[in-house]
């Protein structure tokens, strides 16, 4: 980099290896202050920290709102979270500011995609039961009536969401032979649905809880979506169903998805994601054998969280050069 001011750069973790192999090298310029301790940036640290930042590297763990805003001052240029969902900052208060917001699209759809059939199938293959009875010594001898799944073929595949990650899950889980996508979002996609082929309808939200064997959270967390997913909207689904989250906790209203495990509503739960993050040991979900949670790491791969920090990086460069970002939120 050339021609810049001397700037401050806040990042607020460490990133994977390379990234931050290229943060310790430093850019011209720019002042790195970075929070490294491997735990989220306690909130007054950060409030403290982000003074005078001129751009912000954060995660999705890292509430952005106008008291962080106001504590950053009015030369904050850039916002650049390490994430494709941005539930975690309040966009009116950055453009009424004029700051400028870079997600990471495109880099994390196959490993979330990855992560979301590796939750269908657990789930309906009743993995978290197996390992279980295995570590357990309730392993008895071969039966055939022990420990019966269900399998996706000739199933009904619900699919919340027909962006960029429900199209990848779609492509995955048409290979298990599924006969038939059904799906709800903002509108009907039919290059989504030629790109992944076969079977394809566009329903009300209804009919998709009411015909689908699997349901596959993909969409995004906003003022519309937040608990979309409440006892109501399980109590219609299949009693066989098998309910897969890979997108955001708060998309599912956690005491009604309790309530429908405990009445038995539920085939089986496979969730990435939950509210709060970490979930406490003590939560009620984690007592059903027929759910399985994991610590949302839908996008953990090494490449992945790399491609995710470079790009997280050229947009906060970007956003602090006063230039348009490679990857602004809006497009
Ligand atoms: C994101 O980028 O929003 C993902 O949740 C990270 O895994």
């Amino acid at each position: 980099m050339t021609d810049l001011q001397r700037s401050k750069l806040l990042v607020t973790r460490t990133l994977p290896r390379l990234s931050q192999a290229r943060l310790d090298k430093g850019f011209d310029g720019v002042d790195i202050v970075q929070w490294k301790e491997d735990r989220a940036i306690p909130r007054q640290e950060f409030l403290k920290l982000a003074k005078g930042a001129d751009g912000i590297l954060c995660l999705l763990t890292d509430k952005i709102d106008a008291e962080l805003l106001d504590a950053a001052g009015p030369q904050l240029k850039v916002v650049s979270t390490m994430s494709v969902g941005y539930d975690h900052v309040t966009v009116s208060e950055l453009e009424a500011r004029k700051i400028a917001l870079g997600i990471t699209p495109g880099v994390l759809t196959e490993a979330t995609a990855d992560t979301t059939v590796l939750l269908v199938l657990s789930a309906a293959r009743r993995l978290r039961e197996g390992v279980d009875a295995v570590i357990q010594g309730k392993w008895g001898t071969w039966s055939p009536t022990w420990l019966l799944g269900s399998q996706l073929t000739d199933k009904t595949v619900g699919i919340v969401g027909l962006g960029r990650i429900g199209v990848a899950v779609a492509k995955r889980l048409k290979a298990f032979g599924v006969q038939k996508f059904v799906y709800h979002g903002t509108r009907p996609k039919k290059d989504a649905e030629k790109e992944v082929g076969g079977e394809f309808e566009f329903v009300d939200m209804d009919r998709l809880l009411k015909e689908s064997d699997v349901i596959c959270v993909c969409c995004a967390l906003t003022d519309k979506t937040k608990n979309m997913f409440n006892y109501e909207a399980f109590s219609k689904m299949k009693d066989t169903v098998v309910f897969v989250n890979t997108a955001r906790g708060g998309l599912v209203e956690q005491d009604g998805l309790i309530r429908a495990l405990r009445e038995g509503k539920l085939g089986s739960v496979g969730l990435d994601v939950t509210v709060p993050e970490p979930l406490p040991t003590d939560s009620e979900l984690l007592s059903f054998p027929n759910c399985i949670v994991l610590p949302h790491i839908g996008s953990g791969t090494l490449e992945t969280r790399t491609a995710m920090s470079e790009i997280a990086i050229e947009n906060v460069l970007s956003g602090i050069k006063g230039e348009r970002l490679p990857h602004p939120h809006d497009e």
